[in-house]
């Protein structure tokens, strides 16, 4: 598989840059139950197509299509802001345009304008053959995520750049540690087919906690992070209590502690809002027990009148990658 993307001219031997190259950026979920804007994950299968064309005429065009009404001016578009931050940077003028397929919905909490700022940020230093690292492709694909949400968090962008689990240790200076997902970890997912715009559903959150409920919050992150690490199921799910962000975020969700429920109920290790909703995610030892809550989350939304879909994934590896 040609992974670099570039062909080898026949006379000279030399690498030749492609003009076109397709991505594909991952769907991600954020927060992780408790650890709210510090901590995501990256899903299989799941995200959108992009491809990134050198063109002749300077500055950045986009092609929105699929999924979304997304706005093609580029100060305005998710992806265009990552462009735009990377032209500056390199303080060069570049013709591009980024023609994007949007399969995962806008609003759904499963990290669609993250896949936007994620798969641009990649795409652009492949196509141009640049060698910005990790860290600082989710620096420049944050400044997506600022425009998507007013907020430059990273919980998503970042999982989408690196795949597994990326925790965010701190934002002055981007402090970001990726870690392996335990092998049997399953994520279930109900998506209700209903839009939360992040940027709303951040207004509504306090901005001040008790130092007592503080005290439980990092007590579940540590506990969660331990879990992780230790491929420790349990310790996972009963580090998945957020008693912060998800009580207020709850009311936005139709039937919200039914779902937690009936995939407690199912066997799960926990559930919780995906990002800033209206997605729902459950973690599951296996393969087995991911299906039964998916069965049982399908159960519970089933006569509701709301449209939702159903997703069961393991933990990708990978971010944002070329496609072929
Ligand atoms: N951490 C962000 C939030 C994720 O919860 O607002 C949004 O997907």
């Amino acid at each position: 598989m040609d992974l670099t993307k570039t062909s080898i001219d026949k006379n000279t031997n030399a690498e030749i840059m492609l003009d076109e190259i397709k991505v594909f950026a991952p769907a991600t979920v954020a927060n992780v139950g408790c650890a709210f804007d510090i901590l995501g994950f990256a899903l299989h299968n799941i995200g959108d197509e992009m491809i990134f064309r050198k063109t002749e005429k300077l500055g950045i065009t986009i092609i929105s299509k699929g999924l979304g009404n997304l706005p093609t001016e580029p100060k305005k578009n998710v992806a265009g802001v990552v462009a735009i931050e990377m032209l500056k940077d390199k303080n060069m003028q570049f013709g591009i345009e980024i023609e994007i397929n949007k399969l995962i919905n806008p609003g759904s909490g499963m990290g669609s304008s993250a896949a936007s700022a994620s798969g641009a940020a990649f795409g652009i230093n492949k196509l141009f053959g640049w060698n910005y690292n990790s860290h600082e492709l989710v620096h420049f694909a944050m400044q997506g995520e600022k425009l998507a949400s007013g907020a430059e968090h990273a919980d998503n962008v970042a999982p989408a750049i690196t795949g597994k689990f990326a925790l965010i240790r701190g934002y002055n200076p981007l402090d970001m540690i990726e870690i392996d997902a335990p092998k049997d970890l399953y994520c279930t997912i109900i998506h209700p087919q209903i839009e939360i715009k992040t940027i709303e559903a951040r207004k509504i959150l306090p901005k001040e906690i008790a130092l007592k409920n503080a005290v439980i919050q990092w007590g579940n992150v540590a506990g969660l992070i331990s879990g992780l690490y230790q491929s420790n199921y349990e310790l996972i799910g009963r580090s998945m209590k957020d008693i912060i962000i998800e009580p207020v975020r709850a009311d936005l969700i139709p039937d919200f502690y039914e779902l937690k429920n009936a995939a407690i109920q199912a066997g799960a290790l926990g559930c919780s809002i995906a990002g800033s909703g209206p997605a729902v995610f459950a973690f599951s030892k296996g393969e087995t027990i991911a299906k039964a809550v998916k069965h049982a989350f399908n159960d519970t939304y089933k006569n509701n009148g709301i449209s939702y879909h159903l997703f069961v994934s393991k933990i990708c590896d990978q971010g944002a990658r070329l496609m072929d």
